[in-house]
């Protein structure tokens, strides 16, 4: 896929997110739309979630795909690790990632986006690809701003 269309389909999703959710607060109900739309409308990804920071550790939220691990602690796999540095990260090859935690073995590659809150990591969204590379700086702009906006729009 191009970068232009990369981009187009990320601006098609970004108003279909604001339609899903402009109209309703809960903070879970609008997690839980963004991940199914995420899920069905990008290339090749075989899970999308949330999760959590509940007393000091990533804890699983919605999302689609197979089930997954439940808690994640700060510093541990990607989305530990995204939380303990505070940056968006993208894997090209998770088997490359040291204490990737393989939750789906189908996974290839994966991009893990904190979601932030007056300056706090209250979250990440996590999405994995069954195929190696399938991430770039594209989607880290898009879906970052896709997570700004759901947590602006959403009481938490
Ligand atoms: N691979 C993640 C764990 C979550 S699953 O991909 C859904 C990680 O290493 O943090």
């Amino acid at each position: 896929m191009t970068t232009e269309q990369r981009e187009k389909n990320y601006k098609a999703l970004y108003d279909s997110m604001k339609a899903l959710i402009d109209n309703e607060r809960d903070w879970i109900a609008n997690m839980a739309n963004v991940s199914s739309l995420l899920y069905h409308h990008l290339e090749n990804v075989n899970w999308v979630g949330f999760y959590l920071m509940r007393d000091g550790e990533l804890v699983l939220g919605p999302f689609q795909g197979k089930p997954a691990c439940i808690r994640i602690e700060v510093g541990s796999g990607v989305c530990g690790t995204a939380v303990k540095e505070k940056k968006a990260i993208i894997v090209d090859d998770v088997d490359q990632f040291k204490g990737h935690i393989a939750c789906d073995t189908d996974s290839k590659s994966e991009i893990v986006i904190p979601l932030v809150k007056n300056g706090e990591i209250i979250g990440v969204l996590d999405i994995d690809s069954p195929l190696l590379n399938n991430f770039n700086e594209v989607d880290k702009i898009y879906l970052e701003k896709m997570v700004r906006y759901l947590i602006e729009t959403s009481n938490i």
